[in-house]
């Protein structure tokens, strides 16, 4: 496919959902850092009932500040399962608690979800698919956008187009697109080019998701996709502040990123956070992960990660992670 003319000076950044990582807490300090424009909430898995507001709250906190941040991103709630009603009637109750939006779930991977025929399954069956989108926007106030988030299929990409159909006719206002296929997993590339393929059939905005971990993968996915949105999930971790980077990317503006000190920073104020929300036990797993994660985009994240990658006593951990300051 030809690579599409796109103005890269507009264009939002959307933070991914990504269960259990992206919590209220990481939506907290990577949306205070600037340059995210909308946060998805993890999944919120729906069986059998509608969840007890206090079920949402665990998952969004953040219902109970207007749908918002504390920097006044807005918190889109994201619903997974199988049965449009009980997704429908779930999708009400977050909306009379004050979801700016809902999104659908139809790329999730897990194999405890898809035997529950949820997530990246559906996706071999489109009718179902838009069953589900339909009944959603029927049941939420026309002003709440309803929005769906699928890969390009679940075992190959045959189905892209249909579900992409399928998710505008029963009414969606947009679509984010995962690159790959449910077999293709997290395996770089992504298929930018198949989002552009959707985005050429369909008449609803589309957001490209897949791979961009810089400016310059931001700028490729943009011309391959055709897309304007750009939602980032594993680039975000990694690198905090590539929001930033890529706003001023878009300006035409160089920038080198945030200094080490200024992530470990963020990392021991996450520490704080991850202690007063979890037993002792869990926290030094939640720290690794996050510098885990970053390892891809700083060198200096590799060498510390295998550093305290025994460490779980937590005074150690913070007293190595200062030693960074
Ligand atoms: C650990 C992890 C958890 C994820 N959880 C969710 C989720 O709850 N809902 C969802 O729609 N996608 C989820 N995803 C998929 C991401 O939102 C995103 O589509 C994927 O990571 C590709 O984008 P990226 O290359 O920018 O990370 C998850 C991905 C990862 C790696």
């Amino acid at each position: 496919m030809n690579a599409t003319k796109v103005n890269t000076q507009t264009g939002k950044i959307i933070l991914a959902p990504m269960e259990g990582v992206v919590d209220a807490t990481m939506r907290h300090l990577i949306s205070r850092l600037g340059g995210v424009d909308l946060c998805v909430t993890e999944f919120i898995r729906i069986t059998g009932y509608v969840l007890p507001e206090k079920e949402f709250l665990k998952s969004a906190p953040e219902l109970a500040t207007q749908g918002r941040t504390a920097a006044g991103i807005p918190v889109v709630i994201q619903l997974l399962g199988s049965e449009p009603e009980l997704l429908a009637m779930n999708a009400e109750r977050a909306a009379q608690m004050g979801a700016p939006a809902i999104d659908l779930n139809f790329g999730c991977p897990s194999k405890t979800v898809n035997k529950h025929r949820g997530g990246a399954v559906l996706l071999d069956e489109p009718d179902i698919i838009h069953d589900i989108v339909r009944a959603v926007r029927q049941a939420v106030p026309a002003n709440i956008p309803v929005t769906a988030k699928m890969r390009l299929g679940n075992l190959d990409k045959s189905l892209a187009i249909d579900n992409a159909l399928a998710i505008q006719e029963a009414g969606a206002n947009s679509l984010a697109v995962h690159a790959r296929t449910k077999v293709e997993g997290y395996k770089p590339p992504a298929h930018w080019e198949w989002i552009g393929r959707i985005k050429e059939r369909v008449d609803l905005p589309v957001v490209a998701n897949g791979e961009v971990w810089n400016c310059e993968d931001y700028q490729r996915c943009r011309e391959l996709s055709g897309c304007d949105d750009v939602m980032i999930g594993r680039g975000l971790i990694a690198r905090p502040e590539l929001g930033l980077m890529i706003k001023s990317f878009q300006l035409g503006q160089s920038s080198e990123g945030e200094a080490w000190s200024k992530i470990i920073l963020l990392l021991l104020e996450y520490f704080d956070f991850v202690e007063q929300k979890l037993p002792p036990k869990y926290v030094h797993g939640r720290i690794k992960q996050w510098l885990h994660m970053m390892r891809p985009q700083r060198g200096e994240a590799e060498k510390l990660f295998f550093e305290v990658k025994t460490i779980n006593d937590l005074n150690d951990l913070r007293s190595i992670l200062e030693r960074e300051l």
